[in-house]
């Protein structure tokens, strides 16, 4: 496994890649790799013949009040986990790579970003696409990947990919969970013993949520007992909402391809997770 820290290093070796027709798969992730990213990277490597993944903590993804430089950094770990799995390459750029301090370009992506998590961390999804995009110029991949848990990030970059017209196809991986139903996630390891017996909680509400509105509930219904029931047992709720899942508009009574989405607070430690459903 090659690892690589400038943009000359993967272009070129990703341009002798491409000239023997070989198909690049590309997994961005901001490292402590957990299981979940190691499900995208065997994901990917069922659709392409290269594997690159990169590890940024992006700090313009960031508020100011957020967890940047606590944000765990475990690239020595990350790179034998993904050494075992058959990655081919890591690109572990530094902060002056990705963001010249002569940069000026923000990419925004305007409606999808607006509610939910960007509403509650302004500018997030600005940092999100603007890394993305330049990760995708850089790399160039024909198929990215990405997990489903971050739903509305999802849906960002499909847009991104769509309206920039970028000749990348995308995919969604489904989260992978713990034993007892927490999402992974690498904010997992803020939680105290306390805080990380009572996470499941979370899943076990958007399972709950999921069953009352197949059983007719009305969607104001089902929300307002969810948030009733996960600030009952000691969470902080942002939000907890049923959604169209092709615009992630407020789901209306006749929609019928929704997503259950919700993000917490759970002392200090934002958790977000979501679930799909058809009816
Ligand atoms: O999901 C993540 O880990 C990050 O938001 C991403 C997509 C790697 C961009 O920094």
């Amino acid at each position: 496994m090659q690892i690589f820290h400038t943009v000359s290093e993967i272009r070129h070796c990703v341009q002798n890649w491409n000239s023997t027709c070989e198909r690049v798969a590309f997994v961005p992730t901001m490292g402590n790799l957990h299981a979940g990213h190691l499900q995208l990277v065997r994901e990917a490597k069922r659709h392409a013949n290269k594997v690159v993944v990169s590890i940024f903590v992006n700090p313009m993804q960031f508020g100011i009040n957020e967890d940047f430089a606590a944000y765990p950094r475990t690239e020595i770990a990350d790179c034998e986990q993904l050494a075992i799995e058959g990655c081919d390459l890591v690109f572990l750029p530094s902060i002056e790579t990705i963001y010249a301090p002569t940069a000026q370009t923000l990419v925004s992506v305007s409606q999808i970003s607006k509610n939910y998590c960007g509403a509650a961390r302004i500018g997030h999804f600005d940092g999100v696409a603007t890394v993305v995009c330049k990760l995708f110029n850089i790399v160039q991949p024909s198929v990215a990947l990405f997990g489903l848990k971050d739903f509305q990030q999802f849906a960002v970059i499909q847009t991104l990919v769509r309206d920039l017209h970028l000749p990348i196809e995308l995919i969604g991986v489904p989260t992978v969970r713990e034993a007892d139903g927490l999402a992974m996630s690498s904010r997992n390891g803020y939680l105290n013993e306390q805080e990380r017996a009572t996470a499941p909680k979370i899943y076990q509400t958007l399972q709950q949520a999921r069953d009352d509105l197949l059983a007719g509930q009305t969607i104001a219904d089902v929300e307002e007992r969810a948030i009733s029931v996960l600030t009952q047992s000691g969470f902080d709720v942002d939000y907890f909402k049923v959604a169209r899942r092709s615009d992630l508009q407020s789901a209306m009574p006749n929609d019928d391809a929704l997503i259950i989405l919700t993000a917490v607070k759970h002392g200090k430690t934002r958790l977000i997770d979501n679930l799909r459903l058809d009816r």
